[in-house]
């Protein structure tokens, strides 16, 4: 009996490129995103919201957003690209991004297509050609960016639930907490609770817009502060509440890539323990210990289909010191094959494209396996 349908979520663009030390030109970002979205990944995590002084590397992100909006669709499913926003500011400066790229083309709300989170079909054709790249989206400024602002001018008000204006992609967002306060803190400058509170109405404006919210909670199993002991039931509280609020799922994360094994499967046991169904569950696996793919194999035995990877190996945190890069994807889906699971994801394609952006930022390919097909 095989693995089933399994599904990646490509985070490369996001969680990769935003710990470069060195300024990524936004043809390289555009031309990583163009190209993974051939290799039939349906998921791709593609920028962030955040505030530019903290993460300058992910400042275009609106320009991103646009020229995706761009791309014609993707046949035969569209792919659901994911944008991380920590606070109201940064939901109405992608909900802005989408309204402006919106009009920019001239094209009306249409109906959301077929759900990109379904599991995997065979590969989409290739890439489209590049297309154009607008002007960045206006931002719409609020006294306090965890605030409801008076006012949603700017914000597609037209759409109704069940609509999109998001072309014929999927746009979503992803909100982040963490399970530890000293990483909550670093990261979001703010307590759990805070961060938490700063959710909710984010969920509230993404839910009237019908888009998909994922939630994220880091240093899960280990903390660059705190320590390796963070407690599971903490992460399980953490994880019940941002479903309770809306999330549609939730990725726990280890940040740091102290989990092993049997800390992977005691998180996990005290997830279920909560009530939390692993459907409603994704793992994030970083590999500064070389524990990722054998913790995503214990993810796997107790039910869990979605898992974060990143092309090539790419990434770390900007706030977890001396952390690597997430899971390979190329290691990550070669292991899921192994076991019979689909992807859907063409691993030549990922190999290349993995060695390719490796090259681009003048760093080592971190996949084993992208760097073994290659030299088949
Ligand atoms: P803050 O400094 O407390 O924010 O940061 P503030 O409300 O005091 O505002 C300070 C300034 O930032 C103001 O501008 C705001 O307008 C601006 P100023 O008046 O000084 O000119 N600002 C913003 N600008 C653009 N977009 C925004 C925004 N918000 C405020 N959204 C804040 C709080 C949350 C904004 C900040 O801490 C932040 O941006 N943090 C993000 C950190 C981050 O991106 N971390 C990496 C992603 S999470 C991750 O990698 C983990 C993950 O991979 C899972 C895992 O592995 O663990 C997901
Ligand atoms: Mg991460």
């Amino acid at each position: 009996r095989g693995a089933g349908e399994v599904r990646i979520v490509e985070v490369g663009p996001r969680d990769g490129l935003q710990n470069e030390k060195t300024s990524i030109p936004l043809p390289v970002k555009l031309e990583l995103i163009r190209r993974l979205s051939g290799t039939g990944v349906r998921n791709i995590e593609a920028g962030s919201f955040v505030a530019p002084k903290w993460v300058p590397q992910m400042a275009n992100s609106a320009e991103v957003l646009n020229d995706l909006l761009g791309y014609p669709p993707l046949a035969p499913v569209p792919i659901a690209y994911n944008f991380l926003v920590p606070n109201l500011k940064g939901m109405h400066n992608f909900l802005n991004a989408v309204e402006s790229s919106a009009s920019e083309r001239g094209s009306a709300p249409i109906t959301s297509p077929e759900n990109p989170n379904a599991p995997p079909t065979p590969p989409p054709s290739p890439p489209p050609e590049k297309g154009e790249t607008g002007e960045q989206a206006p931002i719409t400024s609020t006294e306090d960016p965890n605030e409801m602002p008076s006012s949603t001018s700017g914000v597609n008000d037209s759409v109704q639930p069940g609509q999109s204006s998001m072309g014929s992609n999927n746009m979503e967002v992803s909100l982040f907490t963490a399970a530890t306060e000293a990483f909550s803190k670093t990261n979001t400058n703010c307590s759990i609770a805070e961060s938490l509170e700063r959710c909710k109405p984010i969920v509230s404006l993404a839910k009237s817009r019908d888009i998909r919210v994922r939630g994220y909670v880091s240093v899960a199993l280990g903390c660059p502060y705190e320590g390796p002991d963070v407690d599971p039931h903490k992460v399980a509280e953490i994880t019940a509440t941002l479903l309770e609020m809306g999330a549609d799922e939730v990725s726990v994360a280890d940040t740091t890539g102290m989990g092993t094994a049997p800390k992977t499967q005691e998180l996990l046991k005290a997830l279920f323990a909560a009530g939390i169904a692993p459907k409603d569950l994704a793992l994030h696996f970083h590999d500064t210990y070389g524990q990722a793919l054998v913790n995503a194999v214990v993810g796997l035995e107790h039910g869990i289909r979605t898992f974060d990877s990143s092309v090539g190996g790419l990434g770390g945190c900007p706030y977890s010191k001396g952390a690597t890069g997430n899971v390979a994807t190329e290691d990550l889906v070669h292991c899921l094959h192994s076991l019979g699971g689909h992807t859907g994801i063409d691993m030549e394609k990922m190999a290349e494209i993995g060695a390719w952006i490796s090259k681009e930022l003048g760093r080592p390919n971190d996949s084993r396996a992208g760097k073994a097909i290659l030299a088949r």
